[in-house]
């Protein structure tokens, strides 16, 4: 159970390099060695510095916010997964509920970044989730399952052991409205499920699912001791060093 567990900080689009350097110090001060993984989520700019910082210290890891399913050529601004792979980027979030709202991204261009990822050795860490009004229809276990069917299915069990699964429910990203810690459960042993029956038991019992959408220091413990649920990928409270060390502490 525990080599399944990983505390991730998704930083979006905030902290100056300073600011991101003086943030992963704290953090890793102030919990020394986790009992977890803990992953930061920085802005591009800082993956090569943040990277230097987390080599010095065991459980810790970078991962970039999003990549580009081709390999290289005419693509302004993007950054292609052999450039995270040659300064040895661990992890990427790929297909994040900002990414698919405020950049058009869908399952089918999200499957091809995940694959792309695990060619170049990079774990992909696969954001899905529904929005409020499908929870409210009932429909949310069918469409995340949808959601994890068309970006995922296509891939070897192989390749599967190196994804990472965030469940994140749009209602609960940035709101301060958290899914109670049955919500997150039931959700997660859903995915589970779904896992096991396209890869394989002894896959889906390895495969890290963590819950995201207003993780906060308060409400950590009661989500990690969902049987399903093997960590968070927290947003706002990842910024504030102590509030994030209280989190990791909690898994
Ligand atoms: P918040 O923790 O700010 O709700 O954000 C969650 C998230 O989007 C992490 O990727």
């Amino acid at each position: 159970m525990s080599s399944r567990t990983m505390v991730a900080g998704n930083w979006k689009m905030n902290t100056t390099p300073a600011e991101g350097e003086r943030l992963a110090q704290d953090i890793m001060e102030t919990v020394g060695t986790p009992a977890t993984k803990v992953v930061f989520g920085v802005p591009s700019i800082q993956l090569m510095s943040i990277k230097a910082l987390t080599d010095k210290h065991e459980n810790y890891f970078v991962a970039a916010q999003n990549m580009h399913h081709e390999d290289g050529g005419a693509y302004t601004g993007e950054l292609s997964a052999a450039m995270l792979a040659a300064v040895e980027i661990d992890y990427v979030i790929l297909g994040h509920s900002e990414r698919r709202d405020y950049f058009g991204e869908e399952d089918g261009l999200i499957g091809m970044k995940v694959a792309k990822a695990l060619a170049a050795g990079i774990k992909p860490i696969y954001c899905c989730g529904e929005k409020l009004d499908i929870r409210e229809a009932g429909n949310h276990e069918h469409v995340v399952g949808k959601q994890i069917e068309q970006a995922l299915f296509s891939l070897s069990p192989q390749q599967m052991k190196d994804v990472v699964i965030a469940y994140e429910p749009v209602w609960a990203i940035g709101t301060g409205v958290t899914a109670s810690p049955e919500q997150a459960q039931q959700m997660h042993a859903f995915i589970r499920g779904i896992i096991a029956r396209q890869f394989g038991d002894a896959i889906a019992e390895d495969t890290t699912i963590l819950y995201g959408g207003s993780v906060k220091p308060g409400n950590a413990a009661e989500l990690f001791e969902q049987p399903d649920v093997d960590g968070g990928l927290v947003g706002g409270a990842s910024l504030k060093a102590d509030g994030f060390a209280e989190i990791i502490k909690a898994r």
